[in-house]
């Protein structure tokens, strides 16, 4: 047996609208969540198995599956042939997979388990390949998942996906992020990623999305290198609302911001203006809030969560 885990990651600039396989029409920029991951265990199958790929799940603790429906399963089994082709890797398994936080809770789960099987494949091949071949295989399964594969920080943009090199460098000490992820609503999602990819594309702000994505990047980069983190901030929480008020014009429409994300969104707001810090805000395609905090912010999040101390949060991400 052959295994590998991977890490899922949350985007401060979000890949959102795509073209063939996967290929992102703007620039992302990403943070690793260590403490949310996948493991992809690949066994080899008995003889009577073996005509075809087959998934289960895998339930040994602290490894939980994802309850995946059946087109769930295929996406994932048609990626393992891809790679199997890539990687000429003749025969046919059984794939395991889990993660090791709740499903359907709000974390890009499919950005873990594709980055893992994917891993996992490489692995079994034995091959020595780099690391943006790796992602650049990776992405085929699952866009984000190719921001999962490397290091910390990771920039992926039409040509692959590579760290990012700013990552590790700023003037505020905020190389070492904390991460929270406040569950607002930890129902599975209506609207797949992959559907919201093809959606956005139908709204009348569709058009100059992708040079505002990239315009938020360079922003972002420049910010983060002075240790401008209102700056940081803002790009950040601009970039959430502006895929959010995409989803909400497009046709059909769809939309997470619920009244308690609303609420929880204006009582972040409010603490960053009496205070003038505070935490980057995120959201993902979905109704759950991603928080990241400085070394030095713990007083701030600790008075954030006494004023809203009924939700669960999940810590993504500690700072080392
Ligand atoms: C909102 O990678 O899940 O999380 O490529 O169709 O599998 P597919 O989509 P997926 O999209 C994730 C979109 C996002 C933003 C992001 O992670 O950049």
């Amino acid at each position: 047996m052959i295994f590998a885990e991977a890490p899922s990651n949350i985007a401060l600039i979000k890949y959102m609208g795509k073209g063939a396989g996967n290929q992102p029409l703007n620039p992302s920029l990403s943070l690793t969540l260590p403490n949310f991951r996948s493991r992809v265990e690949i066994h080899p199958q008995g003889a009577e198995d073996q005509y075809q790929d087959q998934w289960r799940p895998l339930e040994v603790p602290p490894w939980k599956s994802p309850s995946l429906s059946d087109k769930g399963v295929e996406k994932f089994l048609r990626h393992f042939g891809l790679l199997k082709k890539e990687l000429g890797l003749p025969g046919h398994f059984q794939i395991r997979s889990g993660n090791n936080f709740p499903g359907d809770c709000g974390v890009a789960s499919s950005a873990a388990s594709f980055a893992a099987l994917t891993l996992a494949a490489y692995r079994l091949s034995g091959k020595d390949l780099p690391l943006a071949r790796v992602a650049e295989l990776s992405r085929q399964g699952s866009g984000s998942s190719c921001r999962s594969v490397g290091p910390d920080w990771m920039l992926w943009d039409d040509t692959g996906a590579r760290e990012w090199p700013h990552g590790a460098k700023t003037q505020h000490g905020s190389t070492n992020l904390r991460h929270e992820l406040v569950l607002i609503d930890a129902q599975k999602k209506e609207v797949t990623s992959s559907e919201a990819h093809r959606r956005v594309l139908t709204s009348a702000q569709f058009p100059g999305r992708p040079e505002r994505a990239r315009n938020r990047l360079r922003a972002f980069e420049v910010a983060w290198g002075t240790g401008d983190w209102t700056t940081c901030r803002q790009v950040v929480w601009d970039e959430f609302q502006d895929m959010h008020a995409l989803f909400s014009t497009s046709n059909p429409p769809f939309s997470y911001l619920t009244k308690p994300v609303i609420e929880f969104l204006a009582l972040l707001q409010r603490e960053y203006e009496t205070h003038g810090d505070g935490p980057m805000v995120t959201l993902d395609a979905g109704p759950n809030v991603h928080l990241l905090y400085r070394a030095d912010q713990s007083s701030i999040k600790d008075l954030i969560l006494e004023r809203w101390p009924h939700w669960t949060v999940l810590v993504g991400r500690e700072k080392t």
